[in-house]
């Protein structure tokens, strides 16, 4: 089986995702912060310790602005929900992920002006574009670090410094990067990053988070949940404090005990040495794929303006029989169709049918690649 599915998810975890996780549940199986006996006081020390390391992964002012949350849909909803209100303008790209574009559409039903700025057909944006498009008054930027189409980087901290020129908040979806670029919430000037825990980062599903800046003053974000947090309980108001305002009821322990073992095992890696792998594994698919007669494809051709998930079509196959006999004969596990992301293929001019994906990981290898352009080539032919 050759999985090549990383964008979606991770797979497999890391070993010591999975100790970290069953030695949560076998000692520290308290619930974290609400009782003072020593296996709730157990519980709640993983989770302090993983807001400290990810606020440190980050760049971010606070391990207590570390939020944590389900996934990454979870963390970019709470942002749009809890900011924007009836009038507000946001500024967001033609390459975003359902997780964006839904609550966007939502909201504007509710009275938020969305403008989406067009990007180019390899995904690329010209940050002109949004300069143009974000004029004073406007509240907010939304933009994905990487696309999980065509992995399309996007200039981050150009669109961070305009955000800054309007006055504007600056929301950056880093779901694809997060685990493989560095990323820099001060230096890039971003003001609420979403992160997820089961891709590049090697945590198990179910975590994930909002980390808020210095310049975001959390009294301006509403939570989308309210309940029982373990603390000022004689409250029946939500209560104010970080992170206790966003994060009601009983937390994913076991969840972010693997997540904090997942990140410790990219440090341990090394983001540079995970990046110039990626570069290579990319370097080698774009030159097999591209070779292929009948095959077409996807996003930037330099590695270096990209992540290493590359997205193609056979021009005589549907995509879905492409996956399927990929999948059948070969073992090669792919994702196909639309990605939850019908603007970005759109732009691409591959909607509605969508593309195939390759996704490749720190674990693949060159000989997996090697043979899943081998497998391609015979499905072209
Ligand atoms: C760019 C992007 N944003 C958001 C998401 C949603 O992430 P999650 O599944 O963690 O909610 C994904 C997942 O594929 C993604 O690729």
């Amino acid at each position: 089986m050759i999985y090549l599915d990383h964008a979606a998810t991770s797979w497999p975890k890391p070993p010591e995702v999975l100790a970290a996780m069953t030695d949560f549940l076998v000692h520290s199986g308290g619930s974290p912060g609400r009782s003072a006996h020593r296996l709730s006081l157990q519980a709640a020390r993983p989770l302090y310790a993983a807001r400290e390391s990810i606020a440190a992964f980050l760049h971010a002012p606070h391990p207590l602005r570390v939020l944590f949350a389900a996934n990454a849909t979870q963390a970019l909803n709470l942002a749009l929900y809890g900011l924007l209100r009836p009038g507000d303008r946001v500024v967001t790209t033609a390459m975003e992920h359902n997780a964006v574009m839904r609550p966007l559409r939502d909201l504007e039903r509710q009275g938020v002006q969305v403008v989406v700025v067009p990007c180019a057909p390899d995904g690329s944006l010209d940050p002109e574009d949004m300069r143009r498009a974000a004029v004073p008054g406007t509240r907010l930027l939304v933009a994905n670090h990487a696309s999980n189409v065509t992995g399309t980087l996007l200039p981050i901290a150009e669109l961070g410094a305009i955000a800054r020129e309007v006055d504007a908040l600056f929301l950056v979806d880093s779901a694809q990067t997060a685990g493989l670029m560095p990323l820099d919430m001060d230096g890039m000037a971003i003001d609420l990053l979403a992160f997820t825990g089961h891709k590049a980062l090697l945590g198990p599903p179910g975590t994930g988070g909002l980390v808020l800046g210095t310049r975001l003053d959390p009294a301006q974000l509403r939570p989308l949940i309210r309940g029982g947090t373990g603390s000022r309980s004689e409250q029946e108001e939500q209560p104010e404090d970080l992170p206790d305002k966003f994060e009601s009821g009983t937390p994913n322990g076991a969840g972010i005990a693997g997540l904090m073992a997942g990140v410790q095992t990219v440090q341990h890696r090394g983001l540079e040495t995970i990046r110039a792998h990626e570069i290579r594994l990319t370097t080698l698919l774009i030159e097999g794929l591209q070779a292929i007669p009948g095959v077409r494809l996807y996003g930037p051709r330099d590695p270096r303006a990209r992540t290493s998930t590359v997205s193609f079509t056979v021009d005589t196959l549907r995509v879905s029989e492409v996956a399927w006999r990929l999948d059948e004969a070969y073992g090669v596990l792919c994702r196909v169709g639309l990605h939850c992301a019908p603007a970005a293929h759109r732009t691409l001019g591959t909607f509605p049918e969508g593309t195939v994906r390759f996704a490749a990981g720190f674990t693949t290898t060159e000989e997996e690649i090697a043979s899943a352009i081998r497998a391609v080539r015979e499905i072209a032919r």
